[in-house]
């Protein structure tokens, strides 16, 4: 279950009917009641109506939820992101938002964190403004999409408070050998375990050609490692595979 305030949900209406009820315990320590267990006393993470809190009457035990907050500023690690959630969304609700639209989590099931490599690891402040100006090069032919260079996941992670829910982090790095390349994922997975979050499924790297254009085939593989996220989601939610430590 995800507290998101402000979050936008692309998730189909019948996903959000049957959720919020009861929280599944996998990704949860305990001691702390689930915040979510009723969806009228927190902000409500989708509200297509704007009706007010997501509430449900659906007898059965719910599955997890999903949000995938990604940084992209090109478009690649976006379409990335995009086509993982449509792989997640077959079975289970997932939302998915940039990191200049993500408020600070305060429980969530799952968090799936994506951005771009830049200089081996995350972007910072410096990179962005470099992508910037690669993107005023004609000869590249790249959109810069970024509309704040003054966040990303880096700087999100940090402000993040979300301890207690899995995590998967994702990358876009270049196709070459990862020993040149460094990974953004490595350095989200480490981040995300230091504020205790869990990892679900490892992570994985989506490639880029030398110019940052995504690979073709990589939108295809992403939306299968979302099917897996959604596999590893709904089992660990499970008692007998709970995650839990
Ligand atoms: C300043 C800058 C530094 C970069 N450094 C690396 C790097 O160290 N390793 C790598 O694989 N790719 C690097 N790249 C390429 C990015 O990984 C690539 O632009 C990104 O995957 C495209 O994703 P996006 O369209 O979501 O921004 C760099 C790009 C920029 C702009």
């Amino acid at each position: 279950m995800c507290d998101i305030a402000g979050t936008t949900s692309p998730h189909k209406e019948h996903h959000e009917r049957h959720q919020f009820r009861h929280p599944p315990t996998a990704f949860r320590r305990s001691g702390r009641p689930a915040a979510s267990a009723h969806a009228a006393d927190r902000p409500h993470r989708s509200d297509p109506g704007g009706g007010g809190a997501v509430t449900t009457d659906h007898p059965q035990e719910p599955g997890p939820t999903v949000t995938i907050v990604f940084e992209s500023l090109f478009g690649s690690t976006r379409q990335v992101a995009e086509a993982i959630a449509d792989g997640i969304r077959e079975t289970t609700p997932v939302s998915v938002m940039s990191v200049v639209d993500a408020p600070a989590l305060t429980d969530c099931d799952v968090l799936v964190v994506g951005a771009p490599t830049h200089a081996h690891s995350l972007s910072r402040p410096a990179s962005r403004t470099e992508a910037e100006s690669w993107a005023r090069d004609p000869a590249k032919h790249l959109r810069f999409e970024g509309d704040s260079r003054a966040t990303g996941v880096r700087e999100w992670i940090d402000r993040c408070p979300s301890p207690r829910i899995g995590y998967v982090a994702f990358d876009t790095r270049v196709d070459m050998p990862r020993i040149f390349t460094g990974s953004a994922a490595s350095a989200i997975a480490k981040r995300l375990r230091k504020h205790d979050l869990r990892e679900v499924v490892p992570s994985e790297s989506f490639l880029v050609d030398k110019d940052s254009h995504l690979l073709p085939a990589e939108i295809d593989r992403a939306r299968r490692w979302g099917r897996a996220i959604a596999s590893a989601v709904a089992a660990s939610a499970r008692p007998e595979t709970s995650m839990k430590r």
